[in-house]
């Protein structure tokens, strides 16, 4: 048990295979409950985001956690943010988040000694991790002016260009002027997503959980709202999903009326062999780490020497679209799923980084799936 004057914490170890470190923690007082997963710190400090969130148990959090954070090390790897991967999640209803909670979460980011440093993600608000920011140093994504504040933008802006590099792969045209796009999911991310969309051509179908959401929209870009259960089979260009993981799976894979899909959401596909799916179904996937790094990218260029520089945060989300097209051809070259190829490339950095592979460059000649 380690005190901190009137918090008291237990930090508990789980052994993880393919795991730098995972620990279980709670708190009595608060009744905080949370797990921080550190995935992968070969290319640097595993940066991830807190996401609080009502799960049902355990092991159901336990899964998600495991699975963001090796995400955001191949998120990382291919950004080049100089960054390893790393989650942490509290098992909670938002509803009843406390300030006592989130204090002990903040000490509790103090017995990493900075080999996780914490961000923004899904309940998690600038102003929490301003709260959380009061009790450790190990966070970014603070509110005051030095720092780099809500990644959204970059994200929506980092998901606008990968929507982008679909098309012009499909089309040889990236413009999305006179293209549908159907946006599931109108929160920080989303609802940006859908401005830039708009200002720039495109037709929009959208859905929200929460209808006011959906209605704002909707009454704001003249956009289609449909039910949430409807978003999947409406026949659009591309399909963005920018709600929650797991909605590209065997049950909807069948139903998808889209050429493309180009979200920010993390952990679209339920499991890795639902991209070979897509492939098969001829629908251009945009790997969910790929496209979704502008905001890993902007709270990465606060940790710069310089410190934080917006627009060399935007010049970096902007190349996102190179990235994607580079993967693109890879896929293609080798008759593999695009998610494959990001993650093969993602393997194939870390494994330059410790010594095990040589020019970078030549991988383009020489790849072999890993
Ligand atoms: P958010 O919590 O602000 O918005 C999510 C929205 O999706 C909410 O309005 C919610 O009502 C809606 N929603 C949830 N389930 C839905 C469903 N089944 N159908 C329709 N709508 C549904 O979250 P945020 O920040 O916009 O993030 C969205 C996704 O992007 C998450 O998966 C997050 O992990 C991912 N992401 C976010 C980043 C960021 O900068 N905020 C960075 C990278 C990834």
């Amino acid at each position: 048990m380690k005190t901190d004057n009137e918090i008291s914490l237990v930090l508990e170890e789980i052994e993880v295979q393919g795991y730098e470190k995972v620990v279980y923690i709670t708190e009595k007082n608060s009744q905080l409950k949370s797990i921080i997963c550190i995935h992968n710190t070969t290319l640097g400090p595993a940066l991830g985001g807190l996401r609080i969130y009502p799960y049902s148990n355990f092991d159901e959090a336990l899964a998600d956690v495991l699975r963001l954070s090796e995400g955001m090390t191949y998120k990382s790897a291919l950004a080049e943010t100089g960054l390893g991967g790393g989650k942490s999640v509290i098992i909670l209803d938002p509803r009843y988040k406390t300030n006592q909670i989130l204090k002990a979460f903040g000490k509790a980011i103090n017995h990493l000694s900075g080999s996780y440093i914490c961000a923004e993600d899904v309940n998690c608000s600038v102003e929490d991790i301003d709260l959380i920011g009061q009790h450790t140093s190990h966070v970014v994504g603070l509110s005051h002016n030095k720092s780099s504040g809500n990644p959204a933008l970059f994200t929506a802006w980092g998901t606008f260009r990968g929507i982008q590099a679909v098309l012009q792969s499909l089309d040889n045209s990236n413009s999305v002027e006179g293209k549908t796009i159907a946006i599931q999911g109108l929160g920080s991310v989303g609802s940006i997503l859908a401005d830039f969309l708009f200002w720039h051509g495109a037709h929009l179908i959208v859905t929200d959980l929460d209808p006011v959401r959906a209605e704002r929209i909707g009454r704001k870009y003249g956009a289609k709202i449909v039910d949430p259960k409807d978003i999947i089979s409406q026949k659009c260009d591309v399909f963005s999903p920018c709600a929650m993981g797991g909605v590209i799976n065997q049950n909807s894979l069948s139903s998808l009326n889209c050429r493309a899909i180009a979200g920010c959401a993390n952990n679209q596909l339920a499991s890795p062999q639902d991209a070979m799916q897509l492939k098969k179904n001829q629908i251009l996937y945009a790997p969910d780490f790929v496209i979704s790094a502008g905001g890993i990218i902007n709270v990465s260029i606060e940790l710069n020497k310089e410190g934080y520089n917006p627009i060399r945060a935007h010049e970096k989300t902007h190349r996102i679209y190179d990235i994607l097209l580079q993967l693109f051809q890879i896929a293609e070259k080798n008759q593999i799923s695009t998610h494959d190829a990001a993650i093969a490339l993602a393997n194939y950095r870390l494994q330059y980084k410790i010594g095990k592979r040589k020019d970078p460059i030549s991988y383009f000649e020489t790849f072999q799936p890993c």
